[in-house]
């Protein structure tokens, strides 16, 4: 097989062509329709009916999503949120901006939260439960709400990385108070900078979220309480519109590409493949695996021109923002040791089938 380029980003190819875009931004601009225009309010509905929720609400980043999910859902200074050790660091990042302490939890070996470890990190201070559908994997909900349904916790879940991720034919986001998304360029849906959106069956909630990421305002004279500047622009709900109307599209691409990385790499020793349960959907944001002589392996991908990654190879207890909540090597084995195995290869909608037997062929030959 000749040299070949396998990117990560897609976005040269998803926007090379900005063309199809303009007129739905020329019609915000037409109408200076730029905050909470009616795009919104339509990117919010389709969103809602995407899910399967009664509400969405549009902000301005995934981060702020679980930051006001979390304060409608009355998470605020002294108390605990539990969430797992091995996320992006906004997931920790929104609880501290609530004004809570992150608890960190071990995974599974599918890389979501460990039900079994949440019980034990529960105790009087714990304020909610943040599952995070890591990778585009939904987490163990079933055993989660059990667990919140005993200790009366609300569940805000971090689905940022799931959009149309499910379990039992519900989806990500839909099974606690509140779900949020993000709507960041390197996400399955995405906009053109930053955005997020809340879902919710709640409407007390969504009335709440929607006070907050607009400065409290319920009308244009009447502050009802102090919120946030938070809000989806309308430019960039015009651009998400369009989008998810190829999400199905988007999906089933990814879920092709990775069924065949799956089968090809099924009988390498080497690699692990998690195992992909039959009553799961998964969206495959990442398509991670577990590799032996992980590092080499990046290595010989990247200079064959594979931009394979690593989703993330420090977990978060033993980041130095981390250092104040007093975690130490050890605590979290499981996430530990696949944070030194796992790889990322690429997996998205614009990649080719040539490409995607370039990647295994790459990853099969460096085992010979
Ligand atoms: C798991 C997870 N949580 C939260 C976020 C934050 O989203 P955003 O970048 O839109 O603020 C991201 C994405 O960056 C993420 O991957």
């Amino acid at each position: 097989m000749s040299a070949m380029k396998v990117p990560y980003s897609y976005l040269p190819d998803q926007f090379g062509d900005p063309e199809p875009f303009m007129a739905g931004i020329a019609e915000v601009v037409r109408r200076g329709d730029f905050t909470l225009g009616a795009e919104v309010a339509r990117l919010e509905e389709k969103f809602a009916a995407h899910i399967g929720t009664a509400h969405a609400v549009g902000v301005n980043s995934g981060t702020d999503a679980l930051f006001l999910a979390l304060k409608a859902a009355g998470v605020g200074p002294g108390d605990e949120v539990i969430t797992a050790a091995n996320t992006f660091i906004a997931t920790a990042g929104a609880i501290v901006q609530a004004g809570a302490r992150p608890v960190f939890v071990d995974v599974t070996d599918e890389y979501v939260m460990d039900p079994d470890r949440v019980e034990k990190a529960v105790n009087a201070r714990t304020k909610a439960i943040m599952p995070v559908h890591w990778a585009g994997v939904c987490a163990d909900m079933d055993a989660i709400l059990s667990i919140a349904k005993h200790h009366a916790l609300p569940v805000v879940e971090d689905s940022c990385q799931a959009i149309g991720a499910s379990l039992g034919g519900r989806r990500a986001g839909s099974f606690g108070l509140a779900g949020g998304f993000s709507l960041h360029p390197l996400k399955n849906l995405n906009v053109w900078g930053d955005g997020g959106m809340i879902v919710t069956d709640s409407a007390m909630v969504a009335d709440r979220l929607r006070l907050l990421r607009n400065h409290g305002l319920a009308d244009r004279d009447t502050v009802v309480t102090f919120g946030y500047n938070s809000r989806l622009d309308s430019v960039q709900a015009a651009v998400g519109l369009q989008l998810i109307e190829s999400l199905d599209w988007i999906t089933e691409t990814r879920q092709k590409w990775a069924s065949m990385l799956d089968a090809a790499l099924a009988d390498l020793p080497q690699i692990r493949v998690p195992r992909r349960r039959p009553d799961k959907e998964y969206v495959h944001h990442l398509y991670i695996v577990e590799a032996q002589n992980r590092d080499e392996l990046l290595k010989h991908l990247v200079d064959a021109g594979v931009e394979a990654k690593i989703h993330y190879p420090v977990p978060l207890h033993l980041q130095p923002a981390c250092e104040r909540l007093g975690y130490k090597k050890g605590d979290f084995p499981v996430a530990e040791a696949q944070a030194k195995k796992i790889i990322t290869l690429p997996v998205h909608q614009h990649l080719s089938q040539e490409q995607v037997e370039y990647v295994i062929e790459k990853v099969r030959s460096f085992y010979k």
